[in-house]
């Protein structure tokens, strides 16, 4: 298994480009299979979490082709059985049951297994394809869903803990080709929702309201090929932005949608950075001592659950008290104790950390447990004295794009130990 050496202490400077969005690409590739003719996707990351769900389309039967980030798919025909073997290593991966359920009115797909960051159930998932007439049932660790026909509904995806965003997905993919007009109540308003429904759109559905908490889908009877560019991934933008904050002097990410990272440029700006923002680039400076800061995860357009861990990173070497808080997945604190490893001072009350920053972390071989709880020990590293080993970095690699070289485009010093 690869590592990644950071040796802290480099100060960061330059720009680097962002790549397209992993979760508007693993649901947009699953959209794919709702039509028999060829679709090409623009800007799809290379890491493994899309080659992933590309063997997952090419094992349902269609067809991909794949040359330096335009992905091709043409599903001609396809089955809708994707077993343990083929889906477990990704928890998107059941993003395929709404798309599988509209075009072929049945689909039979292992549960993917647990996971690090808490507790992931599909229930709500569940909940939209049954009020839109499928039957479900759960056995053998699988989940079958058949419906000789989808009716349109009204249906509210909110759960305990707000939106699901890969359930209104899935939701809104099996809707598309039902009969009459479903009504999705409580939808996630994430950016990467408003992605798929605009692709959607592009293959003939007619989807209205994308981006707030009530999306009205027309049922069409089918959906043609289609082309589509993902939009920058905000995710990787915000930990870039971050690294910037953490150790750098003037860091820009180029190709970013800025709007879609106002939550994370206003909890920089509240920890006294100097955020410069363009039509698609945003930079961060260094503006004086940074200040603690007290942040709540909430869903979008709140303060991401995808940059809790990089800001816990930053707020550890951030003096005086900081408090975060993950109302979306109260467990997804694995990077709290590797942290500590590395001299952080963080105290846990619930799903809440207390941080009280120090002056400086040191250098201490760690391990990855998910993939943004990676990409903070990373980034620890890169302020903390000495070499920090970052273990399990396949992890970084589901979802950043050459996470380390990029970083030594902006200087760290920073190398990739491959086993
Ligand atoms: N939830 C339920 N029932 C469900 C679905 C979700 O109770 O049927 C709960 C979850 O347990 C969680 C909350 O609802 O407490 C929100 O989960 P959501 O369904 O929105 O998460 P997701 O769609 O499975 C996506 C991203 C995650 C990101 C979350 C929250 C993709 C592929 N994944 O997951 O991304 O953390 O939304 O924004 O889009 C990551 O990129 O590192 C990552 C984990």
């Amino acid at each position: 298994m690869d590592k990644i050496l950071v040796h802290g202490g480099n100060s960061l400077a330059g720009s680097i480009k962002i790549s397209g969005s992993k979760n508007s690409a693993l649901p947009i590739l699953a959209a794919t299979l709702l039509t028999r003719e060829p679709c090409t996707i623009h800007r799809v990351p290379d890491l493994s979490d899309t080659h992933y769900m590309l063997q997952i389309l090419t094992h349902l039967g269609a067809q991909v082709e794949r040359a330096s980030g335009i992905v091709t798919v043409t599903a001609d025909k396809v089955q809708s059985v994707a077993p343990y073997d083929v889906v477990r290593k990704m928890r998107a991966s059941v993003g395929v049951i709404g798309p599988l359920l509209g075009r072929c009115k049945e689909a039979t797909v292992s549960l993917p297994g647990g996971c690090v960051i808490g507790d992931r159930p599909i229930d709500l998932h569940l909940k939209g394809f049954e009020a839109l007439g499928a039957a479900v049932r759960v056995e053998g660790g699988n989940v079958k869903v058949f419906a000789p026909k989808l009716a349109g509904a009204v249906i509210n995806l909110r759960g305990k803990f707000g939106p699901t965003v890969l359930g209104t997905d899935n939701v809104m993919m099996a809707a598309v080709l039902a009969e009459g007009t479903t009504v999705i109540e409580g939808a996630a308003q994430e950016p990467e929702v408003c992605d798929l429904a605009d692709f959607l759109n592009k293959m003939g559905a007619k989807i209205e309201g994308a981006g707030t908490r009530r999306i009205i889908v027309e049922g069409v009877s089918e959906l043609h090929g289609a082309e589509h560019d993902i939009i920058p991934d905000r995710i990787e933008a915000g930990t870039f932005l971050v690294a910037g904050a953490i150790a750098g002097n003037g860091v820009t990410v180029n190709r970013v949608e800025p709007k879609h990272l106002t939550a994370i440029t206003e909890a920089l700006s509240g920890c006294g950075f100097k955020i410069e923002a363009n039509k698609q680039s945003i930079t961060v400076s260094p503006n004086g001592a940074p200040k603690p800061l007290e942040i709540t995860t909430e869903p979008y357009p709140g303060f991401p659950t995808d940059m809790q861990a990089q800001m816990c990173a930053l707020l550890s070497t951030t003096d005086g008290i900081s408090v975060i808080t993950e109302n979306i997945f109260p467990q997804r604190y694995m990077h709290v104790a590797e942290l500590k490893r590395m001299g952080a001072q963080v105290q846990m009350e619930g799903a809440t950390a207390v941080i009280q920053g120090v002056e400086r972390l040191t250098g201490a071989p760690v391990m990855a447990s998910d993939l943004r709880a990676s990409a903070a020990l990373v980034l620890a590293g890169l302020k903390a004295e000495g070499i920090t080993e970052v273990s399990r970095v396949y992890h970084i690699d589901r979802g950043y794009e050459h996470l380390d070289e990029k970083l030594s485009e902006l200087g760290a010093h920073i190398e990739r130990v491959k086993a």
